[in-house]
C-alpha cells in the first residue's frame, strides 16, 4: 500500500515570517508585523500589551524576515530540485487590501502572489494557499476591533472573493484561517484581539472565533462557486492530550483539553456547535450573538479536508504536585517524563502523530493533511557554511514513519505532508531566526545581520529522496 500516488509531499512557510518587505508594493501594516523579539513578544502576542505601531526600542523581525519577497524565484526554484508536488504559503491580507476595508484590492500585491503561483506552476508544484496566516490588517484592528467585530465577515467575504477569481486555475488547495484554535492562546498574533483593561476576554475570544467559523464557511462556500475544483479545508494547532496518570480525572482533563481546540473543528466540520461547547458557554456565561443565517452556514459549507500542525502530544493532570510544565507550541503542558525534548523544551512524540491523526480521521472521516511539522533547532555551518543536521533527519524520518504507520497499518487517508518553515525562517512564538526548521539554510541572525544567503542543509538531499521514493526510503546516508 503505502501512501497515495498523488500525495503532496512539500513544505511550509507563512507570509509574515518569511516575505519580509513589509512596507513595499503598497502593503499596509498588519497585527504581525508588530511583534518585537525579545521579553515583550509573548505579552504583545497574547494581547496583553499594546503594540500598534513601531518603536524605537524594539526589533521586529517580520519587517524583513528571509526576505522572500525578493527572493522567491530562487526559493521556489530550490523546493522543485527537492521534487516538491506542493509548496504551503501564505498571503499577507494587507498586501491585497492593505486597509483591509477597501472596496478595490491593490493591483501589485495580487500580482505578487500570482508571480509565486505561476513560478510554482512552472515546476508543477501545486500551491497550498493559506487565506490567513495570523495576519489581519492594522486598520481593522484599530478601526475595528478586529475579529471582534461581524464587520470582519464581509471583509474576509471581500478577500476571498477577490482571489478566488484572481488565482482560479492556478490555485486549488485552500486553508482557511491558520491554527485557527490559536485564538484562544494568542489572541493578538491570530486574530488581532487586542484587550482593555477589565474585559471579560473569554467573551470577546469565543465571539471573534464565531466570526472567523462563519467567514470560514463562507470562504468555503464562494471558492466552490468560483471553482467546483477548488478544495478548503480548516487547520489545527493539533496534538492530542494525553492523561498524565488513569485516575479518571486525568482523563477527564484530558478529553476537556482535547475538546477546547476540536470545538473550532466540530463547527467546521460537522456544521454545528457541539453541546459540550454549547453547555460550557452557557455555564461561563458567554453569550455569543449567533443568527439563524450563521447556522444555516456553518450547516452547509462544511470543510472538504482537515489539516493540521503537530509539534508534540500534549498531557494533562489535575494532581497539583505534578504539575511541572514544559513549553510548547504557544501554550505550556505538563511535563511527559517519557520523552525527550528540542532545545526549546518541545516533547518529541513521534507515535504521537499517529495517535492524533487515528483521532482526528475517527472523529471527521475526512482525509487529513498535515501541513506544520518539524524541528527548531540552532543550526552550526562548517568552515564550508555546510549544516549536517542530522538531528533534523531523525526527528522528520521517526514523524513520517509514525505518518506511515497511520496511512498503512490503520487506515488513515492522507493527502500529503508540508513539513514547517522548510527554508529557515523567523519563529512565530520567540521571533527567533536561530530557531532553524529549514532544509535550507538562510545567512541571517536574531538581530537581522547577516548576507540572506540560501544554501542546502544535509537535510535537504535526504527529503529530496524521501519525495523521489514516495516516502519508503527514510534511511540517513
Ligand atoms: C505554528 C505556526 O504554530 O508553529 C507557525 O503555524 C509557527 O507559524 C510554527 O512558526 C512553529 O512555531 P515556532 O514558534 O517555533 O515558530
Amino acid at each position: 500500500m503505502g501512501f497515495r500516488e498523488d500525495f503532496l509531499w512539500g513544505g511550509a512557510t507563512a507570509a509574515n515570517q518569511c516575505e519580509g518587505g513589509y512596507n513595499k508594493g503598497g502593503r499596509g501594516l498588519a497585527n504581525v508585523d508588530l511583534a518585537p523579539t525579545g521579553k515583550d513578544r509573548f505579552p504583545v502576542i497574547t494581547g496583553e500589551m499594546k503594540m500598534f505601531d513601531f518603536d524605537d526600542e524594539h526589533f521586529y523581525p517580520a519587517k524583513e524576515a528571509i526576505d522572500m519577497y525578493t527572493h522567491f524565484k530562487e526559493d521556489i526554484a530550490l523546493f522543485a530540485e527537492m521534487g516538491f508536488k506542493t509548496y504551503r504559503l501564505s498571503i499577507a491580507w494587507s498586501r491585497i487590501f492593505p486597509k483591509g476595508d477597501e472596496k478595490e484590492p491593490n493591483e501589485e500585491g495580487l500580482k505578487f502572489y500570482e508571480d509565486i503561483f505561476k513560478e510554482c506552476q512552472k515546476y508543477g508544484i501545486e500551491p497550498l494557499v493559506t487565506i490567513t496566516h495570523f495576519d489581519c490588517p492594522m486598520h481593522l484592528v484599530e478601526k475595528y476591533g478586529a475579529w471582534r467585530s461581524r464587520e470582519m465577515i464581509g471583509f474576509y467575504e471581500n478577500l476571498c472573493r477577490v482571489i478566488f477569481n484572481r488565482y482560479k486555475g492556478l490555485v486549488k488547495y485552500w486553508l482557511t484561517f491558520n491554527e485557527i484554535n490559536m485564538i484562544l492562546h494568542a489572541p493578538f498574533m491570530g486574530a488581532g484581539l487586542y484587550f482593555e483593561e477589565g474585559e471579560n476576554k473569554e467573551q470577546v475570544k469565543y465571539q471573534a472565533a464565531h466570526h472567523e467559523l462563519v467567514a470560514s464557511a463562507i470562504a468555503t462556500k464562494i471558492a466552490h462557486e468560483v471553482d467546483p475544483e477548488n478544495q478548503v479545508g480548516c487547520m489545527l494547532a493539533a496534538g492530542t492530550n494525553y492523561p498524565y496518570t488513569c485516575n479518571p480525572e486525568d482523563v477527564w482533563a484530558a478529553k476537556k483539553s482535547d475538546r477546547e481546540n476540536y470545538f473550532f473543528i466540530d463547527v467546521q466540520s460537522r456544521g454545528e456547535y457541539p453541546a459540550y461547547a454549547l453547555l460550557k458557554m452557557e455555564r461561563e456565561g458567554i453569550v455569543i450573538d449567533m443568527t439563524e443565517e450563521d447556522l444555516a452556514l456553518l450547516k452547509e459549507y462544511t470543510v472538504d479536508f482537515i489539516s493540521f500542525s503537530y509539534y508534540s502530544s500534549r498531557v494533562q493532570t489535575t494532581d497539583p504536585e505534578l504539575l511541572e510544565q514544559t513549553a510548547g507550541n504557544i501554550f505550556a503542558s505538563v511535563k511527559n517524563p517519557y520523552l525527550p525534548a528540542s532545545e526549546w523544551g518541545w516533547q518529541i512524540d513521534p507515535l504521537g502523530l499517529r495517535i492524533t491523526m487515528n483521532d482526528l480521521y475517527d472523529r471527521y472521516q475526512k482525509p487529513l493533511f498535515i501541513v506544520e511539522n518539524g524541528l527548531g533547532a540552532v543550526d552550526t555551518p562548517d568552515e564550508n557554511g555546510y549544516v549536517a543536521d542530522d538531528y533534523r533527519i531523525e526527528y522528520l524520518a521517526a514523524h513520517i514513519e509514525a505518518m506511515r504507520d497511520a496511512v498503512e497499518l490503520d487506515g488513515v487517508d492522507l493527502m500529503g505532508y508540508t513539513s514547517w518553515g522548510c527554508i529557515d525562517l523567523v519563529s512565530a512564538g520567540t521571533g527567533e531566526m536561530k530557531k532553524r526548521y529549514g532544509f535550507i539554510y538562510v545567512d541571517r541572525d536574531n538581530e537581522g545581520n547577516g548576507t540572506l544567503k540560501r544554501s542546502k542543509k544535509k537535510s535537504f538531499d535526504w527529503y529530496k529522496k524521501v519525495i523521489a521514493t514516495n516516502g519508503q526510503d527514510l534511511e540517513n546516508n
